[in-house]
């Protein structure tokens, strides 16, 4: 097969092939063709570049970013991303520019700091917070910030104090007693005190940043990762020993559970400082609107009006598996989330978790009581009609069969994922104004030896709701392959991309 040479500033030249697939199903287990036909269509169109890297399309640069580094938040993109891709949409201070997965709130605040309105929409109380008080930069009073730190200096648990931080299940005994009764009796005293509304919630956003690194746990992966000191590992180990079952292997999620008054005064002064900077940059393009509505996109999208946007810069939760409500469970909790709440948020993300049921009912359901039953039938039709989704999930039901799945709820998320994610895009052509540019950054995964192509096929359903694709940025680095997988079917390119379509004029 004839592929084009991608030439790098390096000179050094990178066969695309290295970035395509030859066979999507290991060992020709299934058919493949409608995945290859897309692979054919979208290869010219595709270009491995260094001008984006695994840094720049994750949150490692903005970690030390000001105001941007305010939330680790690591499932969260970078600003200089989002610079580069305004620069190549060409927007323009007055235009509005939207990210409908918002997270940390990234592309609204590199939107504001150019004088560009945004739109976002987020489920997590989490980016409620996040994009709440870095908004507010220019609105903080330094000296009561000062006041506030000071306070919280001289802040002391009464010896007998028996408040305790709520928990779920899931979170149980997260945190040694000293900083469960700390982060208890700091809320308390936050929401009794006379601190103005901005300070209140810049202080929650820096206890919200300090949990995890004040519990006994971690995120890493799909799950909260828990230390071996916890009293939930060695409560387990105590019933494995008593069944005689081998015990858990000795983990540190850090060398020390840091104390959570020193944590939340370290973010405070952190942000303070940044506070003080930007407010003497000079920076005044305070009138730009961030609209930000903590609600599903779903279900708020098809409401918008046509023909405004002027681009669309975002990364939705990826087919991976991955569970939001999981990893920041501890901030889910923290900001009053019960146990059914955040079973409740855990269904309405978007489908990307094996729990996650079929939303195909109620979006029919919403789009007939907002009087668009015709549009919701015309966009489910089409995505229908999709060849290489329909060959995925057919592909995935053979797999099954075979029991190549290590889980049967991974059709039911890879089916709810694409017809939730057509949806948005058919939706966001609509709001687009014509010229527009949309930059979706998402990565490409593997099940039970089947390849999803998903900047291919997202492209592919863009293209049949009326955009253009222009461009398919691949990094140079790619995505590892998973150790079940490759040990089971052998290595495949997983790209990680991001799409750039356009509204023509
Ligand atoms: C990859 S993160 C976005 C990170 C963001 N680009 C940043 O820089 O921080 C995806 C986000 O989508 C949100 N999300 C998931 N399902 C959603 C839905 N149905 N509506 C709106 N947001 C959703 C998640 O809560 C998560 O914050």
């Amino acid at each position: 097969m004839e592929h084009q040479v991608y030439e790098q500033l390096s000179f050094i030249k990178i066969p695309i092939d290295e970035f395509l697939v030859d066979k999507f199903s290991a060992g020709g287990f299934c058919q493949d063709e409608a995945r290859r036909e897309i692979e054919k269509r979208y290869a010219g169109v595709l270009e491995i570049t260094d001008k984006f890297n695994r840094q720049s399309v994750s949150y490692q640069l903005n970690k030390k970013e000001v105001l941007h580094s305010w939330l680790k938040y690591k499932e969260g993109f970078s600003a200089d991303l989002v610079n580069m891709l305004l620069d190549e949409m060409g927007a323009k201070p007055g235009d509005w520019v939207m990210d409908p997965f918002v997270g940390s709130g990234t592309t609204a605040l590199v939107c504001q700091m150019r004088g560009i309105n945004s739109i976002g929409y987020d489920i997590m109380p989490v980016s409620a917070v996040s994009i709440k008080t870095k908004a507010a930069i220019h609105r903080y009073d330094t000296n009561e910030i000062k006041a506030l730190i000071r306070d919280v200096e001289a802040l002391s648990v009464p010896l007998n104090y028996s408040g305790c931080t709520p928990y779920i299940r899931i979170t149980q005994d997260a945190y040694p007693e000293k900083n469960e009764k700390f982060l208890h009796y700091i809320a308390v005293w936050r929401d009794e005190s006379e601190y103005s509304e901005n300070a209140k919630d810049l202080l929650t956003l820096c206890i919200i940043n300090s949990l995890e690194r004040c519990s006994y746990t971690s995120k890493v992966g799909q799950y909260l990762g828990w230390d071996c000191r916890s009293k939930k590992v060695i409560n387990a180990n105590r019933l494995r020993a008593e069944k005689g079952q081998k015990l858990l292997p000795p983990k540190y999620v850090r060398d020390v559970i840091l104390d959570s008054k020193e944590t939340i005064l370290e973010e405070l002064r952190h942000v303070l400082m940044d506070i003080e900077i930007i407010q003497n940059s000079g920076n005044d393009n305070q009138n730009a609107a961030i609209e930000f509505m903590p609600a599903s996109v779903l279900y708020k999208l098809p409401e918008l009006e046509e023909n405004f946007l002027t681009g669309v810069i975002t990364s939705p939760p990826y087919c991976n598996r991955y569970d939001y409500t999981r990893t920041y469970a501890l901030e889910l909790v923290y900001l009053g989330l019960g146990e059914q709440e955040v079973k409740d948020m855990r269904q309405s993300l978007l489908s990307c978790t094996v729990e996650s049921h079929s939303k195909i009912n109620e979006l029919k359901i919403y789009y007939e009581n907002i009087g668009q039953r015709a549009r919701f039938d015309y966009i489910y039709s089409r995505i229908k009609e999709n060849a290489a989704f329909k060959e995925i999930l057919s592909a995935l039901e053979e797999r099954k069969k075979n029991g190549d799945l290590n889980n049967n709820g991974i059709i039911r998320m890879v089916e709810g994922y694409f017809t939730e994610l057509a949806f948005i895009y058919a939706e966001i052509y609509r709001v687009c104004k014509p010229g527009a540019m949309v930059a979706f950054v998402n990565d490409n995964v593997r099940y039970g030896g089947e390849v999803i192509p998903v900047d291919f096929l997202s492209s592919s359903f863009a293209e049949q709701f009326g955009f253009k694709v222009k461009k398919i940025y691949s990094l140079k680095q790619k995505k590892g392959n998973s150790s079940q997988q490759m040990a089971k079917f052998g290595r495949v390119a997983l790209r990680k991309s991001i799409t750039i379509w356009v509204k023509e004029s």
